[in-house]
């Protein structure tokens, strides 16, 4: 999220305005979710375009299957392969409830996450806290960082070495 962040200086702007707007300098609460779509929209986003699903216990397929279907281009995902947090807001704004059923960053049937609730909490309230507390910065990307993954780790999405500054 952190990379993301400073990859999209304009998607940093919009959360920390939300933030401001919505919860100010209290503690964040579970219920703050209902009011920030945007933040809430980002980390969906952010689950979708970086997941972790390549890197679990390998399956084995009983069909024939196609996989990384959370990036590609179809009727699920317009532009895919682009970071968009606004695809999961509606025309209001309004975080999406009823998501495609390719979003699948927590797995899916049997095997599905048991911490997906859990893990979505977490991450909202560490989000909304990390930006709170850098409310008076900007974090900012090292210039020759990118947000490509790296090839050589094979079956993931982790990024390159990468360097982040506030200024
Ligand atoms: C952003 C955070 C998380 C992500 C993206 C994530 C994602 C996943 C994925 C992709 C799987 C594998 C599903 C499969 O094998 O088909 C999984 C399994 C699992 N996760 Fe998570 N998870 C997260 C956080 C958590 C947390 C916080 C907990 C517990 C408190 C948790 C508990 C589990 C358990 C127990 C399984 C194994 C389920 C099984 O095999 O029956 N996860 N998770």
């Amino acid at each position: 999220m952190v990379l993301l962040m400073t990859y999209y200086p304009e998607v940093q702007k919009k959360l920390r305005q939300e933030i401001e707007t919505q919860i100010g300098d209290r503690m964040p609460t579970h219920e703050d979710r209902n009011r920030c779509h945007y933040v809430m929209a980002f980390i969906t986003e952010t689950l979708r375009f970086r997941n972790i699903v390549p890197m679990g216990v390998p399956h084995k397929a009983v069909v024939q299957s196609t996989i990384g279907i959370c990036c590609r281009n179809d009727e699920d995902w317009q532009k895919g392969s682009e970071f968009r947090p606004e695809r999961f807001l509606d025309s209001e704004g309004q975080f999406m409830t009823t998501r495609p059923k390719a979003y699948i960053p927590f797995g899916v049937g049997r095997r599905v996450c048991l911490g997906e609730k859990l893990a979505i909490a977490d991450l909202f309230l560490v989000l909304v806290r990390f930006l709170q507390s850098t409310q008076d910065y900007d974090i900012v990307l090292d210039s020759n960082c990118g947000i490509d993954a790296d090839p050589n780790i094979a079956d993931a999405f982790n990024p390159y070495d990468y360097k982040i500054f506030h200024i």
